[in-house]
Parts: C-alpha cells; structure tokens; sequence
C-alpha cells in the first residue's frame, strides 16, 4: 500500500522562518505563566472555545501584546520557546527561525538579557530533547517609531549572541514608512545581521518596494500582496528577495476571504522564492504543519514541490553556511 500524501507531508522536513514568539504563547500556557507570576489576565481575553479573542488586525495586536504582559521572567521565555519547538518538530520542522520583541519584554520591565537567556535555553533544550534547531531574530515594533527601533538595534548590534541571525520589524504597517526605519535596519546590517521587515500584508505593493529601496532586507514578511505589482514581482526574483508566506494567516487576518484566492501559486508561477509559515500560532490556528498540509490541498502542490519549499526557506534563512549546508543535505 502507498503511503498517504498527508503522512509523507508529516515526515517531510520543513523549516519555518516567521513566527513571534510572543504569538506563539498557547492560552493554557497563558494561564500557567500569568498564575505564577501573580498576574490577573484582562477579562475577555479568550473565546469561549479557549481561542485569543480579537477582531480585527489591530485587535489581534492588542491581544498578543496582553498575552506578552504576563511574561516576567526568563524561564517563562524558555517555556514558551520549548513548547513552541517541541510543536514544530512534532510536525516534522527542523529549522524554525522566531521574532523576539525586546519592547514587549521592557514594557513589563523585563532586562533583555533575562529574555535573552530565556529564548537560548529554550533552543538549547528543544535541540537537546527533539533535536531540532532554533534561531532568532530580534524585531522592533513598527507603531512605536523609527527611534524605539534605533534603540532595538543599537541594543542587539552591542550583544551579539551566535542564535541572534537576524533584525526584522513587526507590528501595525500602517504607521510610518519602512524609509523612516533605515537608520535601525542599518545598524543591524552594519553588526552583521541579515533583515527581514513585515510589509504587503496589509498595505499593497507600494509597501514592498519602500521596503525594498530603502531597507538593506533579502526577505518580506508575508509580501503577497506584491502579484498587484507585475514590475514588483519581475523585481523580487532579479533581487532574489525570498517571501514569508503565512496563508493561513492572511485568511485569518481578512487579507483574504479564503485560501481559494490566496496568490501563493501566482508566487510560485513567479519564481519567488518563498518558506510557509504558522506567524502566530494559536492566534490564527496555524502550524508550519498544517500549512504544509494545506499546501497539498488547497494548492495543489505535490510532495516534491513542498520539499522544494523547504529547499527554498532553508536557502533564504539566516543561518550560518554550515547550518545550511547540514539541513539542505537532510531536506534532501
Ligand atoms: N506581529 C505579529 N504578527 C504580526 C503580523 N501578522 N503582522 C504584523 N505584525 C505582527
Ligand atoms: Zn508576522
């Protein structure tokens, strides 16, 4: 009997590089956290299916920034961390690349190295007990302004940590432009970080290509809305510009109405190089697993073209050449 192609998806390595951490924090382990900490959870903050309640993309915003309040110490950085790894691997991931939110660990008064040291023990467990292997790159927060991201990237430019890959910018795109951000991403750049910025989630092309002329990024968060831009997409694949593709996200956040219209094969047809990707997993019912599995079945892609998107990701992540080389040779 042939193996089903659900199950071939299950053991196909894959690699996932967008996800935040803070985003990635079950309600349970909410609860956990927030008990021990002493800390009383705003009412409302779940669904009576024990879901993060929000609207609208602001409101998720609000929402995941009310999860991350309870974080106080570095061992609830490393639970978070070691269960989110241990999901990922459970699903056949073998690389995952999460933002850290610095701002949101200040907010409570947490030290950055506490959630520093919290994140890397997280890694260094999940890598220990399931094998599989963590990177980070460290995101400042779009609506709190291109001088709060200075001071991110100023802070991760003067302690470097060999997990810390990468410098990207999350949060609310519709504030300020990705040029008013170039004084941070050059900082970044300069202390040997590569970068990544959210853009064409929510704004359209013209997002990308701020980001494009103006950021020194090899990769876009999400970025699916450049197919509105025919010359954007041309430009991506000449720059060779990977793309952060989440659909589940996207359809979760009402960037689209459903998979059906998601560009993701129109990226492919492009020859984008792309990773699938969960963002913020108990927010948007996403796994990089089902992503995968979704892959097959809502775009019809076969097991080699998903192997090849994990081919893709693993070139476009920001791990050190012999990482690379290591997990190319395991995705096969
Ligand atoms: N922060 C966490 N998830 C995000 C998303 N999908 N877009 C922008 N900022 C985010
Ligand atoms: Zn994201």
């Amino acid at each position: 009997m042939t193996e089903s192609l659900a199950s071939q998806i299950q053991k196909l390595p894959k690699v996932e590089l967008h996800s935040h951490l803070e985003g990635c924090i079950q309600p349970e382990l909410v609860r956990t956290i927030a008990a021990r900490n002493n800390i009383s959870l705003k009412d409302g903050l779940f669904t009576s299916n024990d879901l993060f309640a929000w609207d609208d993309f602001v409101g998720f915003l609000q929402a995941y920034d009310e999860a991350s309040f309870c974080l106080r110490k570095a061992q609830d950085y490393r639970d978070i961390m070691y269960t989110y790894m241990e999901q990922c691997a459970a699903q056949g991931t073998i690389y995952a690349e999460t933002f850290i939110s610095p701002d949101h660990a200040a907010a409570v008064g947490m030290s950055y190295d506490d959630m520093l040291s919290g994140c890397v023990q997280g890694i260094n467990d999940a890598e220990r007990d399931f094998g599989i292997i963590g990177r980070l790159i460290v995101s400042c927060v779009r609506h709190l302004g291109p001088e709060q991201a200075v001071v991110v990237a100023q802070q991760v430019a003067d302690n470097p940590h060999p997990y810390i890959v990468g410098f990207g910018m999350g949060g609310n795109e519709s504030m300020f432009t990705q040029a008013a951000f170039a004084p941070a991403f050059n900082i970044a750049a300069a202390a040997g970080l590569a970068c990544t910025t959210h853009a064409g989630e929510v704004l359209g092309p013209e997002s990308v290509w701020d980001a494009i002329d103006n950021l020194p990024v090899t990769r876009i968060g999400h970025g699916v809305r450049s197919v509105e831009d025919p010359a954007l997409m041309v430009e991506l694949t000449k720059r060779s510009i990977a793309l952060e593709v989440c659909p589940g996200s996207n359809v979760a956040l009402s960037v689209y109405p459903n998979l059906a219209s998601h560009p993701l094969n129109k990226i492919l047809a492009a020859g984008i190089n792309i990773s699938l990707n969960s963002d913020d997993p108990p927010f948007f019912e996403t796994t990089v697993g089902s992503e995968y599995q979704s892959g097959a079945e809502d775009f019809g892609l076969d097991l080699e073209q998903l192997r090849n998107i994990s081919r893709m990701a693993m070139e476009s992540s920001f791990a050190d050449a012999h990482t690379k080389a290591r997990l190319l040779a395991v995705i096969g």
